[in-house]
């Protein structure tokens, strides 16, 4: 995968590690820059023992996890099983855990799971795999779990235990509450657990109440442990766990007593650790651009006072006197911070034509860009920037879209009949030919009559989807007057499983988009740069897009193009690291909205909400004002809403 570099490293712009003075880690941690290289490096350590133990001709036992965390190591083992000659006859496997109740050939099962990403692909022998079964009756689990203890002890215990976290600070199931002594057992899972399962499930009531899990106890016997976590969905339960007080409250903080334990985070899962966040707080940095800017912005709003009201009687009590024993006193460099966050705004996303560009976030030449705009998802263009779509088409700019995936799974299977029968029904009113659209609608209300959960759709059925969410970013896209012609369906394919799990991607994603790279030759890309989660749609989107970006180097628009990145549905940039934010009126606030509802199909209730109750517009409204607002309360202009962007730089 390509190298990239953002201009804000928060590791290098914390910049205390050669300085640092106090710690507040309780677990020993390592920063990676992004999770595959993390992923990668737990993989070869794991690959390493298992070779160990085969010299000496003895087996070794991995205590394994699923979740999304822990994919790319297995990715990596399966690699070199296969490229390398890796052999995993030595080695005995037990699995954290498993819901309950569960068929292990359902689709969400850990079984499945575990066949799927690792077992299916290599050559482990099958009477060395140990699951949690929750295909028992009841009354047979409890024997079950002491067994399953008696069985780890009796290959000699666990040698490397990998883990994910939860957000709510569980390791295995073992939730809030867990006991230290905890032994495997049945568990009742915690709601929150529960919500983020729903992007397995398909729907809240889908998933299982309860599961089966090792204990905390079962858990800390593992003589290694690595504990990852990748994304920024994790930077909150991450700093808890590492630098809170032990207590069964976030049972991850039970791993802290371990004498052998590993703290993997990529950047966006550190970026809530003291020494990442307030790196003033923990020793003496390295003050830059960056770091002062943060430093300062965060002093603002502590205290809630305006940059340029500061003085230097806040920066001493909070922690930030180096910082006027450097600048002798604090009015310049209120300034200068204030400037420099004045020169992040801009009206004119596309840059402003026959103005002095210096200090603005965009180039005046050429004054009418071609630009694409990539929507992983056929709403994101709307959800995430579309005050500075509008703007960019009013602006007299070419904008391009281009939707990334068909996001057919995320619609309701009553609307998809709803569309199904129009159409049936339309061409039979029509007198047109009707038999195969028959053929077609038959075979879907066959299969919507018996469908479960377990069933992936079928073609014909997720082609109906499909063409609704096309219909609806078309509609969206045109509503913001964006020329047909430029509005382009990707439709990548790792995205066309049927089901939630996606596909790696490969050549074939990435040359769609250098094919529309190279065809446009666009001045201004927009991705949505989305880290929250990493093997998510949103990340898979945005590695192909760098990928394509690495590809076309030699090309000689690649030079003459900026690279933006808007954030998902969820989440805003940082202000510090914000370099572009794009007021927007309270009509075209309005405007916007309505692009939004263009997509019905994900109104009121959509398939997959996520953890938020708010519908899309109203979550893409609030985050929009908060961004103004922030600025506002940093002493800068009030505006009704902003939408803020970052520049990524390549190396
Ligand atoms: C999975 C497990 C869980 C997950 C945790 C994080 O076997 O026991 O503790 O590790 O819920 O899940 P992901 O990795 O999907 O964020």
């Amino acid at each position: 995968m390509a190298t990239k570099t953002k201009n804000v490293n928060p590791v290098e712009s914390a910049g205390t590690l050669k300085y640092q003075l106090k710690t507040f880690e309780k677990i020993p941690i390592k920063i990676w820059d992004n999770a595959d290289d993390g992923a990668i490096n737990i993989a070869h350590y794991i690959a390493l023992r298992i070779k160990h133990k085969q010299q000496d001709n003895d087996h070794i036992v991995l205590g394994l996890a699923t979740g999304s965390s822990p994919i790319k190591v297995y990715n990596e083992l399966v690699r070199m099983h296969k490229e390398e000659g890796l052999s995993f006859y030595n080695v005995i496997t037990f699995n954290l855990d498993e819901y309950y109740p569960m068929k292990p050939d359902s689709e969400q099962s850990y079984v499945k799971f575990m066949n799927e990403y690792l077992f299916n692909h290599i050559d482990i022998k099958k009477e060395n795999i140990h699951i949690p079964n929750g295909d028992l009756p009841i009354e047979y689990v409890e024997a079950f779990c002491q067994e399953y203890d008696k069985k780890i002890d009796f290959y000699g215990g666990i040698d490397v235990q990998i883990l994910g976290i939860g957000r709510t600070g569980h390791i295995g199931f073992n939730e809030p509450g867990s006991w230290l002594s905890s032994k495997t057992r049945l568990v009742k899972l915690d709601h929150l657990t529960r919500r983020d399962a729903i992007k397995d499930f398909g729907k809240e009531d889908d998933v299982p109440y309860r599961a089966i899990t090792m204990g905390i106890s079962t858990i800390l016997k593992a003589k290694q442990i690595f504990i990852m976590a990748w994304g920024s969905h994790k930077s909150e339960i991450s700093q808890q766990a590492i630098e809170g007080e032990v207590t069964e409250i976030i049972p991850a903080t039970f791993l802290q007593s371990h004498p052998n334990v590993k703290y993997y985070l990529d950047h966006a899962a550190a970026s809530d650790l003291t020494k990442i966040n307030t790196p003033w707080l923990a020793g003496i940095c390295n003050w830059d651009d960056n770091l002062t800017a943060k430093a300062i912005i965060w002093l603002s709003l502590k205290i809630n006072k305006p940059i340029l009201k500061l003085r230097d009687d806040d920066y001493i009590k909070n922690g930030l006197s180096e910082l006027i024993a450097l600048h002798t006193t604090c009015y310049q460099l209120n300034i200068k911070i204030f400037n420099k966050l004045q020169h992040t705004i801009t009206g004119w996303p596309g840059g402003k034509p026959n103005a002095d560009d210096t200090n603005r976030p965009e180039r005046a030449q050429p004054a009418k860009k071609r630009v694409i705009i990539f929507s992983p998802h056929p709403d994101d263009d709307v959800i995430s920037m579309g005050g500075t779509l509008l703007r960019l088409v009013q602006q007299g700019h070419e904008v391009h879209i281009a939707y990334q995936v068909s996001g057919n799974i995320a619609v309701h299977d009553v609307d998809a009949w709803r569309y199904a029968s129009f159409m049936q029904e339309y061409v039979q009113a029509s007198g047109l030919d009707s038999t195969d659209v028959d053929t077609a609608v038959n075979k879907i209300s066959k299969f919507l009559d018996k469908k479960s959960s377990n069933d992936k759709d079928i073609k014909e059925l997720r082609m109906v989807k499909g063409l609704i969410r096309r219909q609806e970013a078309r509609s969206g896209a045109l509503y913001c007057g964006v020329s047909p012609k430029n509005i382009h369906f990707l439709d990548m394919p790792f995205y066309e499983t049927g089901g939630v799990r996606k596909n790696n991607i490969t050549d074939q994603d990435i040359n769609i988009i250098m094919d529309l790279l190279n065809e446009v030759k666009p001045h201004q890309v927009y991705a949505a740069g989305d880290l929250a989660d990493p093997h998510g749609t949103h990340r898979v989107c945005l590695d192909a897009i760098f990928e394509a970006f690495e590809r076309t180097r030699s090309e000689k628009w690649w030079n003459d193009c900026y690279l933006w990145m808007y954030r998902g549905a969820w989440h805003e940039w940082p202000v510090d690291e914000i370099e572009m934010a794009v007021p927007i009126s309270p009509d075209e606030v309005l405007k916007k909205r309505k692009a939004i509802f263009m997509h019905q199909s994900q109104k009121d209730q959509p398939v997959f909400p996520g953890d938020d109750e708010r519908e899309f517009w109203q979550r893409a409204e609030d985050r929009n004002r908060d961004t103004a607002l922030l600025y506002n309360q940093l002493g800068l202009a009030e505006y009704e809403a902003m939408e803020a962007f970052v520049r990524w730089k390549f190396k």
